[in-house]
């Protein structure tokens, strides 16, 4: 290995440009590239920001159309093909997968996330870089931590406390940190409880690479870094794009007055030496991809995310969709975007498609015999127009059905900035309502990244497909699952309020003053819906089929902390179709509030007419636990658990209570500690008995009133039987006892 100079390693420990890692004797330089559900690599001469101009890729569906599907073996295939793509561009590190949680409907950035539940966002995004990297390709978990919204996000100080990272905004970057060992992790932009995560070693250092083993780079985003040298300590690596002649002059002259220690700059060239090592070197030939192949897979994927919110019918053939082609039916399409679709969001994530999809022309060629007609009905960007609206109107009074194409226009939302609204636009909820008033009905079909209320319109529609931003191939996902080429395979991976209002951070979101304050705490999304008892419009999880899955025999067998969760799931319907199961756990009698149920596990399952499978789950005591500040880690209280299986968080179809039989967890106990804490513990309480004697502590009504005083308070109290030698005799003098 060849020797370096101080310089060689700072600047290594830079990039060389805004895409490229630096060049020293002995270690290649890579390249790196966006995004999460495409490629965006820009050639020699792009803008100098880095967001135009980039070579074509295939833009596979946005992480929120991605977790609508449920389905992590998707997820692993769209991943080997995202890392087929880089190779065959000479990307090293494919930057992505974003796993922050949807904590407000209104972060600008949501389309690149999966999922307001943590679960589902570890396990698909595992399966994402465990795909990546199964072609030689790292990836870069994005971004740690708790970056939930865009305003201000440069400098805002995310103050959220332990047990909600713990619970919420780590597991996921978790998850793939210890199950899919991801090269590299990108840092946030924000600070967290007053530091700028890039220079955070408790989250960079600790709980990264201690606590959960990280063993590769961690990586600034863009421009992330205030202090070069407080960030290398903290456990930065990699600083992007560099700050040449600042960070590299001040890591230098750091070594050089002794102020930073030359291991820790060691400690990153080698990390960042293995990283390039992994890498290999590039191997550029985009005769390697097969594109089209690729069109498929993000049209199957595509389709896999939509989710069936509403198809109104109590029988089958009294239901709307799918749509039957026949020369007698007339179809009119409605709306901008089925000629304009919307398919990603825009900021650093957004692709150059090597193809695009045109709904229209999709939905024209899947219906062969029906009579299409297309009206705009609306302008994307502009206000009501009469023109447009009547046009459509007249088009839909001599139709049999109405496909609506509406959503939110690319200027609504974007990395960059956060919404203040989720309602689609004016010129889209007019046309709707007229639309509906002519009778004929209504199949709205949304493109959109972060979620729109429904509640205001959709009782007058008769179906409602849920679409997201799909990547390129979404307009012929959307064809192939009006016809019923496809069963609509998504569901919800985030709550459908029926108003911002209701949403659990509303008060909290986006903050003030620099700092915003994540005041739910743990209940985040169906989390605090369902604390709150809260009505929504469609719950975490929801999703129709054409076909319907019945839910029977479930059994939970307790081993300890240990069970194993079996139900079976038919398809009672006449058509072949995907369920997905859901496994939710809740713990109604904890010392802790915790939410009423949280997803445990799911499993997507493709069940022909009449067919059963029994799906089997196993739980282990982290699933049943609670992160404890006090404790300062993870605590299982024994007592009664619920175990329910069912197809969303508010249809629960089958439910189990269960005793875990586990020692209850101790609290050291402490002069500072209550006379309720001592006489509540198992150990602590008898020896108080026995050291105070008989006195109040028999007298229930009193102990009620002077409960909740710590034992070191009384000990001033005269005439109680606790005295200061009580405490000593107990161990419980200043120093506390166990
Ligand atoms: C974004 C990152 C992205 C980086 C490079 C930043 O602005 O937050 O997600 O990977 O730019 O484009």
């Amino acid at each position: 290995m060849q020797t370096l100079s101080v310089e060689q390693k700072a600047a290594l420990c830079l990039g060389a440009d805004f895409w490229h890692t630096a060049a020293v004797p002995g270690v290649a330089s890579i390249l790196v590239s966006d995004g999460p559900h495409g490629l965006r690599v820009q050639p020699a001469g792009g803008d100098h920001v880095g967001l135009g101009g980039s070579l074509p890729a295939t833009c596979f569906p946005t992480a929120a159309a991605l977790a609508s599907s449920w389905d992590p073996a998707l997820a692993r295939e769209i991943g080997a093909a995202l890392g087929v793509e880089a190779r065959a561009q000479g990307v090293g590190v494919v930057l992505g997968p974003g796993v922050n949680i949807k904590r407000s409907p209104l972060c600008g950035r949501n389309f690149e996330y999966f999922s307001e539940d943590p679960h589902l966002t570890g396990v698909l995004a595992a399966a994402l870089v465990e795909g990546i990297q199964s072609r030689g390709v790292g990836t870069s978990v994005k971004h740690f931590a708790a970056n939930n919204q865009e305003t201000d996000r440069l400098r805002v100080s995310a103050e959220v406390d332990e047990r909600t990272l713990r619970e919420i905004y780590l597991p996921a970057f978790e998850h793939v940190v210890t199950r899919a060992r991801p090269w590299t992790v990108m840092c946030a932009y924000n600070k967290v409880n007053g530091v700028y995560a890039s220079q955070h070693g408790w989250l960079l250092t600790t709980v990264l690479r201690d606590e959960w083993g990280f063993d590769g780079v961690v990586v600034s985003d863009w421009g992330a870094v205030a202090d070069r040298v407080a960030a290398l300590v903290a456990g930065l690596d990699l600083e992007m794009p560099p700050n040449r002649g600042v960070s590299d002059r001040a890591i230098v002259d750091a070594v050089a007055d002794g102020s930073l220690d030359e291991a820790v700059l060691d400690r990153a060239v080698d990390r960042m030496r293995r990283l390039v090592e992994r890498a290999g070197p590039p191997s550029p030939d985009p005769a390697a991809v097969d594109w089209d192949a690729h069109h498929a897979l993000a049209r199957r994927a595509a389709a896999d995310g939509i989710v069936l919110l509403r198809n109104e019918g109590h029988d089958p053939e009294d239901r709307v969709l799918p749509l039957h082609d026949s020369p007698s039916l007339r179809v009119a399409v409605v709306g901008e975007l089925a000629r304009t679709p919307r398919y990603q969001g825009a900021g650093s994530s957004q692709v150059n498609p090597t193809r695009l999809d045109v709904p229209l022309e999709e939905i024209t060629a899947a219906l062969p015999l029906a009579t299409m007609s297309f009206a705009p009905g609306y302008a994307l960007d502009g206000p009501p127009d009469r023109l447009l609206a009547d046009e459509a109107v007249a088009l839909a009074t001599g139709a049999d059905v109405v496909v609506a194409l509406l959503g939110l226009p690319a200027a609504a939302e974007s990395e960059g900035f956060d919404r203040d609204h989720i309602d689609l636009p004016t010129a889209q909820l007019t046309l709707l309502s007229r639309l509906a008033d002519t009778g004929v009905p209504v199949v709205v079909a949304l493109a959109h990244g972060g979620v729109v209320r429904t509640d205001p319109w959709e009782h007058r529609v008769a179906a409602v497909l849920e679409c997201w931003l799909g990547g390129q191939a979404g307009g012929g996902a959307l064809a192939d699952v009006l016809t019923g080429a496809v069963d609509p395979g998504g569901r919800l991976a985030e709550t459908v309020p029926l108003r911002l209002a209701d949403t659990p951070s509303h008060l909290n979101f986006p903050g003030e003053e620099g700092r915003v304050r994540y005041g739910e705490g743990v209940f985040v999304g169906y989390r605090g819906f369902d604390a709150l008892d809260r009505p929504v419009a469609h719950p975490f999880g929801h999703g129709l089929s054409y076909t319907g899955f019945g839910y029977s025999g479930l059994t939970v067998d307790v081993d300890g902390t240990d069970l194993t969760v079996g139900a079976t799931v038919t398809n009672t319907g006449a058509r072949a179709g995907r369920e997905v199961v859901q496994l939710y756990v809740g713990d109604p009698e904890c010392s802790v509030a915790r939410p009423p149920a949280e997803l445990r596990g799911f499993a997507k399952v493709a069940l022909d007419p009449g067919e059963s499978r029994t799906v089997t789950f196993t739980l282990g005591a982290r699933d049943l636990s609670f992160w404890s500040t006090a404790r300062g880690g993870w605590v299982l209280e024994p007592g009664e658990f619920e175990i329910a299986v069912g197809a969303s968080s508010r249809d629960l179809r089958l439910c189990r209570t269960v005793t875990v039989d586990v020692p209850l967890p101790r609290v050291p106990l402490t002069a500072d500690s209550t006379l309720q804490e001592w006489l509540a513990d198992p150990v602590g309480g008898p020896a108080l008995r026995a050291a105070a004697g008989p006195g109040i502590l028999q007298d229930e009504e009193l102990l009620r009133v002077i409960g909740n005083f710590p034992l070191g308070r009384l000990a001033a109290f005269p005439g109680i039987g606790i005295t200061r030698e009580t405490l000593t005799h107990l161990g419980a003098g200043e120093r506390g006892a166990g």
